[in-house]
């Protein structure tokens, strides 16, 4: 691996050393405490009702916010602009197929419209689909099919702190012993998910995948890869994983996708671009699910993308297989874990891809769990910094079918660190209002809703703050930062 060695460097800090330079920029705001408070409160206590024109530094997502690079920008100029047979989408596929070595490329308008149309032909009500881990929208499209998820991980995976390098493998015992339960029929598929995300973008070793897709094969059930994280997930084969140290990202990206049958993305993830797309090599496959696209996305040579995007995707494809570029995300998310902890903050251990995810459950231990601890503090987070984090505990969990909360098994407030978009300033910053915040946590209380969507009801469901918390946490910021904005 390449490394840059400082020479001054006593106090043995990481320091995340950006490989690009800011040729365009944005400006930010930060707003006074009190309208930061009144933004969270007229946002029903949810990040994502947040308007941007009120955030200082968006750390919502990495979703279609990482930053393009110039080649992207230019890419963008050539775009053909046709309904059907498309210059630019035979280029974007050329790229898919020589990056994943698939003969079909499916294009969809995201992640999770891939999500949709894979649901649509695969899944059958009663089945279950085995996954490592399940992201919100996978779930949300599988049982609005009458099917249902099973997850496997290794029991590493669900502990906040663990050495664990990969907490995002499944336990192969687990999968054998689930195919025998469930039956081999009622299985759709085993889906394996790159830089488990909800559990705090943890890699998937490749020998992992490796094992999986032989059991899978023994079996004869059908194999599907979300390569949404992969760029993160292929740092951490690189650095992680014995035996990879000098293995080229291509032939990393190859070998996992010869182990499955489909490969899909979130193109406003992987490639940093807005879109998403289906890669498979079957005859079979490739029929079922063609008809589909035409149907939900548009026609097969743009999927609902703009042919714009797609030129950029098919550059950032390319750039996702340089280590300059890949490395971005998680050596940010390792300096902004590290600051933290510095302060006792508890975090996910091993920092992962993504983005810094706070242990919710121990930061706020006195709020109960059907009180959303995980809003409450990324509400709270807000307040302090003007920093938007997301909720990724219960509140993004669907209610159990008897309208029962399912209370999550990780309670997290995830701070996502897009792609060569923040600086290392930027990010102390962050470190300084959050420490302050476990400082004051006791003055954090819980939310209720006060309207509750039935799907994905964390998207655009409102809540408001039990008792009075928010305005006693305005005052101890007044008192402890004086005039400071
Ligand atoms: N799979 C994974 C692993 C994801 O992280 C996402 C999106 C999707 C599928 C769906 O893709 O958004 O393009 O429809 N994750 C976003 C996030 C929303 O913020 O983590 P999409």
């Amino acid at each position: 691996m390449e490394k840059v060695k400082f020479f001054f460097n006593g106090s043995g800090e990481s320091v995340p050393l950006e490989m690009h330079k800011a040729k365009m920029v944005q400006r930010l705001n930060l707003l006074p405490v009190e309208d930061r408070q009144k933004a969270i409160v007229d946002a029903g206590f949810n990040t994502f009702l947040l308007k941007n024109r009120d955030v200082f530094l968006d750390m919502l997502t990495d979703s279609g916010v990482n930053a393009m690079s110039d080649n992207q920008y230019a890419a963008m100029l050539r775009a053909d602009d046709a309904y059907a047979g498309s210059e630019t989408f035979y280029r974007l596929e050329a790229e898919l197929q020589k990056m994943f070595g698939k003969k079909y490329f499916l294009p969809a308008h995201q992640g999770r419209a891939c999500e949709h149309i894979i649901a649509k032909a695969f899944v059958r009500p009663g089945q279950s689909a085995i996954m490592n881990y399940h992201f919100t929208t996978t779930k949300a499209h599988i049982t609005q099919l009458g099917g249902n998820i099973v997850e496997i991980l290794t029991d590493e995976g669900l502990k906040v702190e663990s050495t664990c390098d990969f907490k995002g493998d499944m336990d192969i015992t687990k999968l054998r012993s689930t195919i025998d339960t469930l039956g081999k029929d009622n299985v759709s598929f085993v889906r394996v998910e790159a830089g488990t995300n909800l559990i705090g973008g943890q890699p998937v070793s490749v020998k992992n995948m490796r094992e999986v897709s032989a059991v899978c094969k023994e079996y004869g059930l059908l194999t599907v890869f979300d390569a949404s994280l992969l760029s993160d997930n292929l740092y951490f084969t690189k650095t992680r994983e014995k035996g990879f140290e000098n293995t080229d990202l291509n032939e990393i990206t190859r070998e996992i996708a010869s182990l499955f049958d489909i490969v899909y993305f979130s193109a406003r993830k992987l490639g940093c671009a807005r879109g998403g797309g289906i890669l498979t090599s079957s005859d079979e496959m490739y029929l079922s699910m063609r008809e589909l696209v035409t149907l939900y996305e548009g026609f097969l040579t743009y999927g609902g993308m703009s042919v714009k995007e797609m030129e950029a995707l098919a550059v950032g494809l390319g750039e996702a297989l340089d280590f300059h570029v890949i490395e971005q995300t998680p050596i940010f998310v390792e300096a902004l874990t590290n600051e933290l902890r510095k302060y006792g903050v508890p975090t996910v251990m091993p920092s992962g891809g993504l983005g810094c995810h706070i242990d919710a459950r121990r930061f706020c231990s006195h709020i109960p769990q059907n009180e959303y601890p995980a809003g409450a503090l990324a509400a709270a987070i807000f307040i302090a910094g003007g920093v938007r984090g997301m909720e990724r505990g219960t509140m993004s969990e669907q209610r159990n079918e008897d309208g029962s909360e399912h209370l999550a098994e990780m309670e997290l407030v995830r701070l996502a660190v897009p792609k060569r978009v923040f600086t290392l300033s930027q990010i102390k910053f962050v470190a300084d209002r959050v420490a302050w915040l476990y400082q004051n946590r006791q003055l954090i209380g819980g939310l209720e809703f006060t309207d509750e969507p039935s799907v994905l009801r964390f998207f655009f469901g409102t809540l408001r703050a039990k008792g009075d918390w928010h305005n006693n946490l305005l005052e101890a910021f007044r008192r402890d930062f004086g005039d400071s904005l």
